[in-house]
Order: C-alpha cells, then structure tokens, then sequence
C-alpha cells in the first residue's frame, strides 16, 4: 500500500464530479493521487478534462450493452485497474452497472456518488424522479458500492431544496453543486479515517 492512496475515477459523461475532486487534491484537502481516469466512451468529456491536468486517460472497448460491461470487458477492467496499481475505484457519473470481477477485486474499495438522498430515487435521472414525486427537498449520496444498485452503505449525504418552478435542468445543477462539495470531503474521511 502507498502512502498516497492511487485513485483510478470512471466516468461517463461530462466529469464535473472528477474535476471537484482533482482540484480537491490540488489545493491540498484530500490527500490522494488520481492515477487514471477511464471511460466508456472514448469522447466523455471526462476524458479531455482529465488530459488537460495532465493525467493518464483510458478507453473501456465497446460493450454489447448499454448499461453493463460484458464478463470479459470487467475482467479487462480489473485488469487494467491493476496494471496502474489502483486501491479506490470511484465512480464519477459512470453509468453502468458494476459486476464481477470488479466488485471482489476492490472490496469495500468501490465509491460512487448518486443524485438523490438514497434510498429514495434509485437508478437513472434521480432528480427528474424528484420532480415527478413532488418531493420539497432532494439530494446527494455518497455510498460503497455493491452487487445491489445503489444500495451499498452510506458514506456521507447533503440535500438541497426543489424549488417552485424548478426544471430538470435547474433541480440537476443545485444538486451537481451540492455534489461538488460532498464528494471530496466524503472521500477525505473515507481515506484518512480518523482526520
Ligand atoms: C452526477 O450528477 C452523478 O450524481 C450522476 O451523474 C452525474 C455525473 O455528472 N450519477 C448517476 O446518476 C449515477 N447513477 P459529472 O459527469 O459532471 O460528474
């Protein structure tokens, strides 16, 4: 084990949550390395962002679904985690399914973060779901990963308010913010437990 924790961050979309916990590190309040930042989809934004402070991208090959890897592609995962000595795997709006191998590999070593206070609003678009319930107050989690979607332990939450005349886009970006915060702060317990 490093002394500097080596983060490997998967991402499928615009990489706004690896961005929060790059500079998180940068400014010296989460004392990690991220060592590779890997996406699904070879033209994430996640992956131009993570190129521009310098660190190593990678492609996941093309999976015959859409919202899982097949066997062999985790398999090609782990491996690949493994070749850059990865100890975290933190998921940052990835958005498949994790399965085995992946999940023995890093046991009790997978974060994600969701946009909503679980157990409320599992699975996709959580903030439209908020909407669509008429929930006053909604959120983020921060939780372990495990074999059941989005069920895995709490780490750290924060909520935010849903507002008269908010839109999907309005509800997403109040909680994206709240989401910034959240999740290097999460992480710093998670990995320094204790400070
Ligand atoms: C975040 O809001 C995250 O909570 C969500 O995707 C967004 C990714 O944004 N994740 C999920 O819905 C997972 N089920 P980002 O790419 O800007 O970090």
């Amino acid at each position: 084990m490093t002394a500097v924790p080596r983060l490997a961050v998967l991402g499928s979309g615009k990489g706004s949550n690896f961005v929060a916990i790059q500079e998180a590190i940068l400014a010296g309040s989460l004392h990690a390395q991220i060592a590779l930042v890997v996406s699904d989809w070879p033209d994430a934004t996640i992956l131009a962002r993570a190129t521009a402070f310098g660190l190593p991208i990678a492609t996941l090959p093309p999976s015959p679904f859409r919202t899982k890897l097949s066997p062999e592609g985790e398999t090609a995962l782990v491996e690949l985690l493994r070749a850059h000595e990865i100890e975290w795997v933190i998921l940052a709006g990835y958005m498949r399914v994790v399965k085995e191998p992946l999940l023995s590999a890093f046991p009790n070593r997978i974060v994600n973060i969701h946009p909503s206070l679980l157990p409320a609003f599992k699975g996709l678009k959580a903030w439209e779901q908020a909407l669509a319930a008429g929930v006053r107050e909604t959120g983020c989690t921060v939780h372990f990963v495990n074999r059941d979607i989005d069920a895995g332990e709490i780490i750290a939450q924060r909520s935010v308010p849903v507002l008269d005349g908010d839109t999907p886009e309005t509800l997403h970006a109040r909680i994206q913010v709240a989401e910034h915060e959240l999740y290097p702060a999460a992480l710093a317990r998670v990995l320094q437990p204790g400070t």
